[in-house]
């Protein structure tokens, strides 16, 4: 198969991990006779550095004329500490997300039995989950109308939704849950707002032609705490844009560490993959970031193309990398790998080249002098 995949590495460790992303993604072409072709564009600050813009005009073009765009991280703290900065690299992100058409963010949370004692959860609590977030990505309160008052003392956010909005990204909610555990919750705040109100009424009416999914309703604030007290129970949750924001980021940390997480971003254009991680500014450049994220995101990229087995080769050679040991230091910090180093075991491991006895010396003297 031949396929071509726009790269935005980004800013932070967007670099480093994308790296580590293409490195599998080309240990697996040579493996599975494919070829990939990648085009690098800009976006976040390293674009506003570059060309005074987010998100360049030829970075759309060049994702809406790929087959997947694959994303590293974006974000620069010069930019978070100043609030009347009037250009951010955020705004590039969101802007790409509304030009893609990316009106459904996929999240999977899972936990890996090796992690299982980095997880903030007492033991056993973090067996067993597995459940898939669907956020809405491309309206809510981030695209809504926004105000600041001439005084600058007043200012405004609205939530604006529409039945078409929640209707699409409900329909592939309703279909994934069908072939997984059939357990579909909506998560809004349908108690206060208006806009959560027209949530559960089309959920509801939805539901009647999916009779074989069971439907949950929880308000977010017991949403998040359910995350903590009885994860387990969660399949598909679906929910808005700026409560899936946040409870995504909750969920990713049951699994021990916010650097596991991969994502798709899907809607009627091209697809995005990227880490659910930011771009971690104090790590960048010192190859400590854990690259699993964007590897597995790597994995979503390829399922998306059809190739599911090569995505459970990457998954496979993954879950060998931890239970083996050949973790970034967020994993295991007196024994850690870096960056790079983690995403050649996991590509050699692909490629044949580890046999079953890993322990070797070659690999120990690959250890990480970074403490
Ligand atoms: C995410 C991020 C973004 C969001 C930021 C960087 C705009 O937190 O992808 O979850 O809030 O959507
Ligand atoms: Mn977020």
């Amino acid at each position: 198969m031949k396929k071509s995949i726009a790269v935005i590495k980004g800013d932070g460790i967007g670099p480093e991990v994308t790296n580590e992303a293409i490195k599998v993604l080309n240990t697996i072409a040579e493996q599975f006779n494919h070829e990939f072709e990648y085009k690098e564009c800009l976006m976040g600050a390293c674009a506003i550095d570059a060309t005074g813009n987010p998100l360049p005009d030829e970075t759309i073009e060049t994702c809406l004329s790929s087959d997947a765009v694959l994303l590293g991280a974006i974000g620069d703290p010069k930019y978070d500490n100043d609030p009347t900065a009037k250009v951010r690299p955020e705004q590039g992100l969101l802007k790409l997300r509304k030009s893609l058409q990316l009106f459904a963010n996929i999240r999977p949370v899972t936990t890996y039995k090796a992690l299982q004692h980095l997880s903030p959860l007492k033991a056993g609590k973090a067996d067993n989950i597995d459940f898939v977030i669907y956020r809405e990505l491309t309206g809510g309160i981030y695209f809504g109308k926004k105000t600041l008052s001439e005084d600058g003392n007043t200012a405004s956010d609205d939530c604006v939704y529409t039945r078409v909005e929640i209707e699409r990204i409900a329909k592939l909610a309703f279909e994934h849950a069908r072939i997984r555990r059939k357990k579909l919750t909506l998560v809004d705040k349908a108690n206060v707002l208006e806009s959560s109100r027209l949530w559960r009424k089309v959920v509801q009416e939805m539901a009647a032609g999916y009779s074989d999914v069971q439907i949950d309703y929880l308000f977010v604030d017991n949403a998040a705490m359910q995350i903590i007290l009885n994860p387990s129970q969660f399949d598909v949750m679906l929910t808005e844009n700026m409560f899936g924001d946040i409870l995504s980021d909750e969920a990713s940390v049951l699994s021990g560490s916010l650097g596991m997480l991969p994502s798709a971003s899907v809607g009627s254009k091209v697809a995005l993959f990227e880490p659910i991680h930011g771009s971690y500014p104090q790590a960048a450049g010192k190859y400590i970031a854990n690259p699993t994220g964007s590897i597995l995101s790597a994995a979503m990229l390829l399922d998306h193309f059809g190739l599911n087995d090569e995505a459970n080769t990457i998954r496979e050679a993954v879950n060998w990398s931890l239970q083996n040991g050949f973790v970034t230091k967020d994993i295991d910090s007196a024994n850690s790998y870096s960056t790079s180093v983690v995403g050649d075991m996991v590509s050699d491991h692909i490629a044949g080249k580890i046999p079953g006895s890993a322990k070797g010396e070659n690999i120990e003297l690959r250890k990480s002098t970074i403490i």
